[in-house]
């Protein structure tokens, strides 16, 4: 779509947006500027450099973790080398532009994740290890806001085994003040190894 054709749409995106509180047309500007050239036009993530498919995810969780890479509390530990790639990006935006962004982000379709990651997982097995996740990431992984737990299902499989990977060994969710990793870090622990990792993960792809 060219730039005359787009701006119209643009200018009732930002119309209907103020009314409902969901952003405004700088929104999808910003996002295809800095944050496409890794996440993908559409938000859909680019395995082959670790970036995750991000579109559909709730714009209170995106501006949670925006927040957290900018002050330092995810993508800062020396052996997190994706979260220290996306860490500038964060910084570089002003307050403004994280909300705008996170609501951008948010209203994106999901896309279909990658799922070629865990071929290994067992999915029967993991269904017993998920019953601990449910109370707060939900039955069928659509997550909680009340509970400050983000949708999970919908997220590449690969990105899933870093993440826990992560939180189980204070990559993320360690730092002071981060109150929501802290709760999820214990969660991991009950991971015991790669393969119930692995397994986790294959039964999470099927919900
Ligand atoms: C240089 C490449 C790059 C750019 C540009 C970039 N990101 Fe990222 N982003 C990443 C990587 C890599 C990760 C994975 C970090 C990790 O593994 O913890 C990530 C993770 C994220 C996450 C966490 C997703 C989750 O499920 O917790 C969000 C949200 C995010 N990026 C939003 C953005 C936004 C918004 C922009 C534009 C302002 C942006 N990113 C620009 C590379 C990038
Ligand atoms: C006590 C509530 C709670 C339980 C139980 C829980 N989680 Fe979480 N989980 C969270 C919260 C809160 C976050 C967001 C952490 C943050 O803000 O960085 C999270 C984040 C995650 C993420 C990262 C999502 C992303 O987009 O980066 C994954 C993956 C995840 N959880 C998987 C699991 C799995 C698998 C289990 C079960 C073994 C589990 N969680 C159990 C609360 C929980």
């Amino acid at each position: 779509m060219t730039a005359a054709r787009l701006l119209p749409f643009l200018l009732i995106a930002s119309a209907c947006g103020s009314a409902a509180g969901q952003g405004d047309a700088r929104g999808p500007v910003v996002f295809a500027d800095n944050c496409a050239p890794c996440h993908g036009y559409a938000g859909e993530g680019k395995p082959s450099i670790a970036t995750p498919a991000i579109a559909g995810l709730p714009s209170w969780y995106v501006e949670a973790q925006l927040g957290k890479f900018r002050g330092g509390m995810r993508g800062a530990h020396v052996d997190d080398a994706p979260g220290l790639r996306m860490r500038p990006m964060a910084r570089a935006l002003d307050d403004e532009d994280v909300s705008r962004i996170a609501a951008h982000v948010g209203s994106m379709p999901v896309q279909t994740p990658d799922r070629s990651a865990v071929p290994h997982g067992d999915a029967e097995a993991g269904k017993a290890l998920y019953a601990t996740c449910t109370a707060c990431h939900g039955p069928e992984g659509k997550g909680n806001e009340q509970l400050n737990a983000p949708p999970i299902a919908q997220l590449d499989d690969w990105y899933m085994v870093t993440q826990l990977h992560n939180f189980k060994h204070g990559l993320r969710g360690a730092a002071d003040g981060d109150i929501t990793g802290a709760q999820m870090r214990p969660m991991a622990m009950t991971l015991a190894d790669d393969q119930a990792v692995a397994d986790v993960v294959a039964y999470i792809s099927t919900l």
